[in-house]
């Protein structure tokens, strides 16, 4: 029998795609993935320290987890507890302290090496090294492996297995902007970008493999550049001539990276869906500073501006920090307007979360947590409507919809709008995985419903990705 390889996955879509890759590197040692990490050999969380709450939920499912994997010792099993991604990287030793019943610790960089490692860890367990008490528990093995290595890990990583209509792309990884409130540049490192060569073999495997959506992923995903000096717009323009990609989208990019070849891209470029994830934060120059953006307000409206005139149709969605040190209530209100000017229709909110080691966490002038709340609830509220206003404007409109998954009733399958929005249609479970053109007749706070249209998907740039 196959043996059992258990992951949870917090965070990103980043975190997501190294799962999946560490399923890949897995497999060919014989781990399958299971849902039960009751049952599973190697129980493995890929963990998120972007927020405090974040990192605390890993805590919280280890000590969930040490009492299943403890019970299935003393049926006569052995797991092995494996935590891996953000939270591994920037707590490694204090991690094992806090979770000492922990064998292995594995950065995001070094994921490739979890065979080599979950090799050492059976060698060390075969020389008994932490026998298993009578009451089922043992110590950890405390084996820990977050370097930087040298090398890019893309480079070690089997080329993606089949994933199907929709695909994930990484194309780029690390960052070097260093906004102050940020840990990623500590956690993932510098900025590393593949070549275009293995990103257009990588989209061609997997459109041959059935992907007519690809989304490339990327910490700051429109700041990748190859050697040779070639930028972002020119990568897309390729990848939009490869036969059967019918949808392009990227994640997250940031304005700083925004140049005059990408916004002419997104005019020119039917398959890159008329959506763009551009975080902005803040709305006062003053915290966009002191957050070290690289931008003003001022700036990000005109970028706005300039891709919505180049892609009729085209609209954004935002990440925002309420809360960051020193922010004032006109601070915070430049934030709603932004949010207004820039006709955001979707966003991520969060309280500011200081994360130990960056620079905003030493300011002064952190905000009382109440006031937070209060701002975010603010926040919210608004975000909220206007993206129930958008829902709501989509009634009557046509948008093509990858159907990929199916819906909580049966008969129902459910796919995105290319604003991201969940459609909900009635029909047949063998269309799971086609593109089709629905026509929108219902509006929810959070999901649209329609009919599927049998004709094929038109070409109409100004409400369609495809
Ligand atoms: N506190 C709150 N939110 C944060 N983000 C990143 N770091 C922090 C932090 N310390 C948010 C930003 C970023 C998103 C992925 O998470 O909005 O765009
Ligand atoms: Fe973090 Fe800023 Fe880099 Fe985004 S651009 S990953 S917020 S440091």
């Amino acid at each position: 029998m196959a043996k059992q390889l258990f992951i949870k996955t917090f965070g990103c879509q980043m975190n997501v795609h190294d799962s999946a890759r560490m399923a890949d590197v897995m497999a060919p040692l014989g781990y399958a993935l299971t849902e039960d990490a009751g049952a599973a050999d190697i129980v493995l969380l890929n963990t998120c320290h972007i927020r405090e709450k974040a990192a605390e939920k890993v805590y919280s499912e280890l000590g969930r987890l040490r009492r299943r994997i403890e019970a299935r010792r003393r049926a006569g099993g052995e797991t092995l507890l494996a935590v891996a991604g953000c939270v591994a990287q920037a707590e490694g030793p204090e991690l094992l302290a806090r979770a000492p019943f922990v064998d292995l610790v594995l950065g995001p960089l070094t994921l490739f090496r979890l065979p080599e490692f979950v090799a050492q860890a059976h060698r060390a367990l075969a020389a008994g090294a932490c026998p298993v008490a009578a009451d089922g528990g043992r110590k950890g093995l405390g084996l820990i492996d977050t370097d930087f290595p040298a090398e890019p890990k893309f480079d070690h990583l089997p080329a993606p297995g089949v994933q199907g209509p929709s695909a994930f792309l990484s194309i780029q990884e690390g960052c070097d902007r260093f906004c102050t409130f940020c840990v990623v540049p500590y956690t993932r490192g510098a900025e590393y970008c593949r070549p275009a060569a293995d990103i257009i073999a990588e989209a061609e495997a997997l459109i041959a493999g059935g992907a007519v959506e690809i989304t490339l992923l990327g910490q700051n995903v429109n700041g990748w550049r190859d050697a040779d000096g070639t930028r972002f717009g020119d990568l897309l323009r390729r990848l939009a001539g490869l036969p059967g990609l019918k949808a392009l989208r990227y994640t997250t990019s940031h304005p700083r990276e925004v140049d005059d070849a990408l916004i002419a891209a997104h005019g020119e470029l039917q398959v890159l869906v008329p959506f763009l994830h551009l975080p902005v934060q803040s709305g006062s120059d003053r915290i966009l500073k002191a957050m070290n953006r690289g931008h003003t307000a001022a700036h990000y409206l005109d970028l706005v501006a300039r891709l919505k005139a180049a892609r009729p149709g085209l609209m954004v969605s935002s990440d925002f920090i309420v809360g960051f040190p020193g922010e004032s209530e006109a601070d915070f209100a430049a934030t709603l307007e932004v949010v207004e000017r820039a006709d955001v229709i979707q966003a991520f909110a969060f309280k500011y979360s200081p994360r130990p080691g960056t620079p905003a966490a030493s300011l002064p002038d952190q905000v009382p947590e109440a006031v937070k709340e209060e701002r975010l609830a603010r926040l919210m509220a608004r975000l909220d409507a206007r993206q129930m206003a958008f829902n709501q404007a989509s009634v009557g409109r046509r948008f093509p919809v990858l159907l990929d998954r199916p819906g909580r009733r049966p008969g129902q399958l459910v796919g995105r709008s290319p604003y991201m929005q969940p459609v909900h249609v009635m029909t047949e479970t063998a269309r799971l995985g086609e593109l089709v053109e629905v026509e929108i007749e219902a509006a929810h706070p959070h999901s649209l419903a329609g009919v599927i249209l049998e004709a094929p998907p038109r070409q109409d740039p100004e409400r369609a990705c495809a």
